[in-house]
């Protein structure tokens, strides 16, 4: 075969794989199919109560990553693809052997909480997400059984076999990991869904609403610069703005509820305080962009924070 020959080759194998300006490439058509795949829906939905039901305490919060201001699961999966990764270079180098079995020992027993907090972000998610996480779930679990049967085998001094289950481990936390990443980019899993809030809305103060037409204590849905904002009259004069679209998942804050001066979503329970949008409880890991108000002649008016 010639060199354009093999060329020709090869650039026709990768556009089957990937997109090309016609419409998406198989990769992409395989993901969407799994995004729809709904036959299973109801074992999803049974899974994500189970997982709810774990009395986890404020240590939920603590795995959404509400600490770190986003997902902590994509820093925790580091440590065992770091791991794994490593232990494959090893593999290639002489005299490493010990090395590479610490090192998928250390992946082994990273992939615990790793999971933990993948699942407990799962379980808070729309359902084409869910569809996708649980696949890439169990590529996951799919790596570390190859990886355990890895560091079996070494340990009982069949380095060969050792070293072609790592492999095969390594391939199928590729695939995870690319599932991870379509679940994070394009599903938007783990985005913050208020980021676009000030780029849109623009500086000094505007109209919200007449005070008189504001209920007490229950949302109302008014726009900014064509954002929506969710609007809550807590008393006679005070009133509170924040962004309306959740920055979990972009959950209604108009249909939420309000108590003890805080705003609930009404799709997954996030608590944003109504002073000044700090997400209070999660899964949000992101606050709500918050406005400054005032009352001119019964109107409201509002102008976002920017600090
Ligand atoms: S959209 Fe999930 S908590 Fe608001």
């Amino acid at each position: 075969m010639t060199h354009s020959s093999l060329l020709h080759h090869a650039s026709a194998a990768a556009g089957r794989l990937l997109p090309d300006p016609a419409g998406p490439g198989r990769i992409l058509r395989a993901v969407d199919r799994i995004e729809r795949f709904s036959a299973a829906d109801r074992l999803l939905e049974s899974v994500r109560r189970a997982v709810r039901a774990v009395p986890l305490g404020r240590a939920r919060d603590g795995l959404h990553g509400r600490w770190l201001g986003h997902p902590v699961h994509p820093l925790m999966v580091q440590l065992p693809l770091g791991s794994w990764l490593s232990a494959a270079v090893l593999d290639a180098v002489p005299g490493q052997r010990r090395a590479a079995r610490t090192l998928i020992a250390t992946g082994l027993l990273a992939a615990g909480p790793a999971a933990v907090a993948g699942w407990v972000d799962w379980a808070e998610l729309h359902r084409q997400q869910m569809r996708v996480g649980v696949v890439h779930a169990a590529a996951n679990v799919t790596a570390v059984a190859l990886y355990a049967g890895s560091l079996t085998a070494r340990l009982r001094g069949r380095e060969a076999l050792g070293r072609a289950l790592g492999l095969a481990g390594l391939g199928v936390v590729g695939v995870g990991g690319a599932l991870g990443g379509h679940l994070a980019y394009r599903q938007a899993s783990g985005a913050n869904h208020a980021e676009h809030v000030p780029h849109l809305v623009s500086p000094g103060w505007h109209p919200v609403a007449a005070l008189a037409e504001l209920p007490e204590g229950r949302p109302v849905r008014r726009e900014i610069d064509g954002v929506a904002v969710a609007v809550v009259r807590e008393d006679a004069s005070t009133v509170h703005v924040l962004a309306e679209r959740c920055s979990h998942l972009a959950g209604p804050l108009s249909e939420g509820t309000v108590t003890d001066g805080c705003l609930r979503c009404p799709w997954h329970g996030s608590v944003f305080r109504l002073s000044d949008g700090w997400n209070v409880e999660g899964p949000a890991t992101a606050p709500q962009p918050a406005f400054d108000t005032r009352v001119v002649d019964g109107r409201v008016e509002a102008r976002l924070r920017t600090s």
